[in-house]
């Protein structure tokens, strides 16, 4: 029997784009045996006709108008690759709603406009794949909807921006503070020139807005994210963290707890025996716990231009077999699985331990005021290290037990008034230790 034809276009045709063309046309044979269809790369849209794009690249296949690609009823599977939001997401919706399936790597586009994207899919009978769009590379989307589905999903905690693992990464490695391991980011061609979206973690939020929907079938938008960046992250605080045991990761975590669902991007030190812990570079890695399955990690590139094609041909291979099979009905299981609506919990109500470092006078019953401060909002004390005397003061490293975000920070408030406390320098929140 002949293979069925399905007609690719793109929207957007820069590094991931590309990619998918390149993985698409490289052995368009091997394709076919895997999902039963010819996949035909046909249109893309983009905005400067006259860039170099490679000789590989038809005459004719480049195109600067939308209706190009979301009017020709022939084309079945569109890739959106545009990045930005507001035309990735009126030409999105313009294909879902023209029934047009649609594989999407833009995190910024399914973090915040998920839920119209997923209904237009709906009701249209089309699929909104987006594996691409977390951790690039790495398998997560479709193993947490799929091969985990007969779990429940306790916890999702990964490192899913690279550049701020790299630079991390240098901090840790002794090669300065932040602002020299950024540089040498942005040398490297992993850092924009703009770094904010990276570094203040506005990335990972997004990324984890998506993996807590996924992981708890419960919308949750970018919105919902608490998020603290690096830049505060300091070359002594990531000596200490070694010397406690740990390791400074920026880390997008996502809980289910009590009902409730907690979802927040920030800085915080963990074993070195974590698994996450021996994640390096810009590298990604995915930490899911599973009540059935207990610990699993996904590792591997979080960007790059065939990593993250890998997932996006991975998608367009999925819908291309659903359309094979004559399944027209769009429901995939792979798109939308916000069946609940679960609350989300409010920061301060979360619990964890710190790690407080503050600069103090150095002389008598400074320790017993500031234990008072941490013991008036029920804040315990894990353990107490004077580490450095400096002119008049002394560094002290505070590490509490784990307790209530709100009551933590409380008492932080409290201790930057008091007289004998010159600075508090760092506050970083603990994960992963063993507590007693
Ligand atoms: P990119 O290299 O900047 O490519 C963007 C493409 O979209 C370009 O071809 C550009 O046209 C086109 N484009 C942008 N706005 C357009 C508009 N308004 N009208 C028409 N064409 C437009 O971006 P990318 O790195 O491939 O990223 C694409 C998406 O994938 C983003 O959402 C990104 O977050 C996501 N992603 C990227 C990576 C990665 O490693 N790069 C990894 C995971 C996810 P011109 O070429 O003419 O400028
Ligand atoms: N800027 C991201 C990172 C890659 O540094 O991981 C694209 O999601």
């Amino acid at each position: 029997m002949e293979a069925k034809v399905l007609r690719v276009g793109f929207l957007g045709f820069g590094t991931v784009g590309r990619g998918a063309y390149k993985l698409l046309t490289r052995s368009p044979e091997t394709l076919t045996r895997r999902c039963g269809a010819v996949l035909v790369p046909v249109r893309a849209l983009v905005r400067d006709l006259s860039k170099d794009r490679g000789a590989d690249v038809p005459p004719g296949f480049l195109t600067t108008d939308p209706a190009a690609v979301l009017e020709d009823p022939e084309i079945d599977i569109v890739i959106e690759a545009m990045g930005g939001v507001t035309a990735a997401l009126k030409y999105s919706l313009g294909a879902l709603r023209a029934g047009k399936n649609v594989v999407s790597a833009n995190k910024d586009l399914i973090a915040e406009h998920g839920q119209e994207l997923f209904a237009a899919a709906e009701s249209s009978g089309a699929d909104l794949l987006f594996e691409a769009s977390v951790g690039g590379g790495i398998p997560i989307i479709r193993p947490l909807k799929q091969c985990l589905v007969g779990n429940h999903i306790d916890e999702v905690m990964g490192i899913v921006n690279g550049t701020t693992n790299y630079i991390l990464t240098k901090m840790n490695a002794g090669n300065g503070g932040f602002g020299a391991a950024l540089a040498e980011a942005q040398r490297m061609g992993y850092a924009e020139a703009d770094p904010s979206s990276d570094v203040d973690g506005l990335d990972a939020a997004r990324k984890v807005a998506i993996l807590a929907s996924v992981a708890f079938t419960s919308r949750v938008t970018f919105d919902h994210v608490y998020r603290e960046g690096i830049a505060k992250v300091t070359a002594e605080d990531v000596k200490y963290a070694r010397e406690l045991g740990g390791t400074i990761k920026l880390l997008a975590i996502a809980r289910e707890v009590d009902g409730a669902v907690e979802v927040r991007v920030h800085p915080a030190i963990i074993p070195q025996t974590h698994p996450l812990a021996g994640v390096g570079g810009v590298f990604n890695a995915i930490f899911v716990k599973g009540d059935a399955v207990g610990d699993l990690m996904f590792y591997g590139r979080g960007a790059g231009e065939l990593p993250t094609a890998s997932a996006v041909v991975g998608d367009v291979v999925e819908v291309a077999r659903r359309l094979v099979s004559g399944n027209g009905s769009g429901n995939s299981g792979l798109s939308c699985t916000c069946y609940d609506e679960k609350p989300i919990r409010r920061m301060n109500d979360v619990h964890t331990q710190f790690y407080v470092r503050m600069v103090v006078a150095d002389r008598p019953g400074v320790l017993a005021s500031i234990a008072s401060i941490f013991g008036a909002q029920r804040v315990s004390i894990a353990s107490v290290i004077q580490k450095r005397k400096l002119e008049n003061d002394a560094e002290l490293v505070v590490v509490t037990h784990p307790v209530r975000e709100g009551d933590a920070q409380e008492a932080i408030r409290q201790l930057r008034l008091l007289e004998a406390v010159t600075e508090v320098a760092s506050v970083i929140r603990v994960e992963g230790f063993a507590t007693a």
